[in-house]
């Protein structure tokens, strides 16, 4: 698989060498039980806070703001849930199950969850963006509730790479005294995480889309918010999340998060340029395919591409794409198999087949100018090939 063109990096990342690296001994000589206080535990216990206070470097926190996941699926859960029931909970509570608001092009790791609580009683509203996959604030304001104990917005949409005003949304919220979670998954490693400027509570993240190991990640708890957590167990994370914690992956999501964020800018430039050649390319020999999400750069994530081509099924360009070496998306990898339209460019006012016909690339460290001219053959011939196939099949 040497010679594959990735291109689908919000999916996931290669783990970075220098991460595993310094994940490697942790699964050997260095197995200690973090809860043991013996040396050997104890070395996995240091090794925990070192990667502690890497994170809350980045996010600009307290250490005991950071709280170890099993990644952002779970973080969100926490979030979401975590935030409900403890409103739900509150002695003063009345009766009636609180309100949260959140977007209709929110990951299904916080979707789901919000469906969820509403079978449990609580109530939600999903703000729906504009055509061009950005949340307006003033829509988040208008839905608040007396009742409402939480707004939750993603920081940048996976599928549409458009960027949310957070900034906005959390001075709405701190005003009305909600708090406010951001799933900052595909934020990371190419927009500022610092925490106080954002002004969110609570925030997600999931190591493998930085280039750390797959299964671990963290939330960002605000000192004072009010939070029921959900996982009891052995008092592992200040009694926040029981469960043995897995070291080697708290120490790479540790490692991988401050190569993130020191090599942010460059990482910028470099997938800004290769997007633009990849946008460039396609649009200028297919014309008739359209961009979705936010055409100017500032509001989208520097490393998506997400085109639209009439005619031609997303799926079938995958496929097409997979033989001639090349890993792309034709929506979220978690639906893969679910051949339902994308949720995120539907709320964006897309039309059925306007979803089916997207394709979505996401460049990333490793890729080259080489590989990305490679990609616009590639797809230009495939979709020459699809064309031609479909008006041979109609004649
Ligand atoms: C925006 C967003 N949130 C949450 C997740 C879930 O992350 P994980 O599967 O690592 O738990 C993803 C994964 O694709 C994502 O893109």
């Amino acid at each position: 698989m040497d010679d594959i063109i990735y291109l689908d990096h919000a999916a996931t990342t290669p783990v970075d060498p220098g991460v595993l690296e310094a994940m490697v001994p942790y699964f050997s000589e260095r197995y200690g039980n973090p809860s043991s206080i013996y040396h050997l535990g104890q070395e996995s216990r240091a090794a925990i806070d070192r990667a502690r206070v890497a994170a809350a470097r980045v996010l600009s926190c307290d250490v005991s703001e950071i709280v170890f996941t099993s990644g952002a699926t779970e973080s969100d859960n926490l979030a979401l849930r975590g935030t409900a029931w403890a409103a739900r909970l509150r002695p003063s509570a009345n009766d009636a199950a609180p309100h949260i608001v959140t977007t209709a092009i929110e990951h299904h790791a916080v979707l789901h969850t919000a469906h969820a609580l509403e079978r449990q009683g609580f109530a939600a509203t999903y703000i729906v963006p504009d055509s061009r996959g950005i949340i307006d604030p003033d829509a988040i304001a208008s839905a608040v509730r007396d009742d409402t104990c939480l707004i939750s917005v993603m920081y940048a949409n996976n599928e549409s790479g458009a960027i949310q005003p957070i900034q906005e949304i959390a001075a709405i919220a701190r005003n009305r005294g909600i708090p406010v979670h951001t799933d900052a998954v595909q934020a990371a490693g190419s927009l500022p995480l610092l925490v106080d400027e954002l002004g969110v509570d609570l925030l997600s993240l999931s190591a493998h889309k930085f280039y750390g190991p797959k299964g671990v990640g963290l939330l960002y708890v605000r000192r004072g918010a009010l939070i029921d957590f959900q996982q009891a167990g052995g008092g592992q994370e200040q009694g926040r999340r029981g469960g043995t914690e897995d070291v080697p992956g708290i120490v790479g999501q540790g490692v991988a998060l401050e190569q993130a964020d020191s090599w942010r800018e460059a990482y910028t430039e470099h997938c800004r340029g290769l997007r633009d050649r990849l946008y460039a390319g396609l649009l200028s020999a297919i014309p008739d395919a359209t961009v979705n999400g936010p055409l100017d750069s500032s509001q989208r994530l520097p490393n998506n591409v997400n085109i639209s081509i009439p005619g031609v099924q997303g799926e079938t360009l995958l496929l097409s794409l997979d033989v001639l070496g090349i890993a792309a998306s034709a929506g979220s990898a978690c639906t893969t198999g679910n051949t339902e339209p994308s949720h995120v460019l539907r709320a964006m006012g897309l039309s059925d087949e306007a979803c089916r016909s997207s394709l979505r690339f996401t460049v990333g460290r490793s890729n080259t100018e080489e590989q990305i001219d490679a990609t616009i053959d590639a797809v230009v011939e495939s979709v020459g090939r699809v064309r031609a196939l479909t008006t041979s099949h109609a004649s």
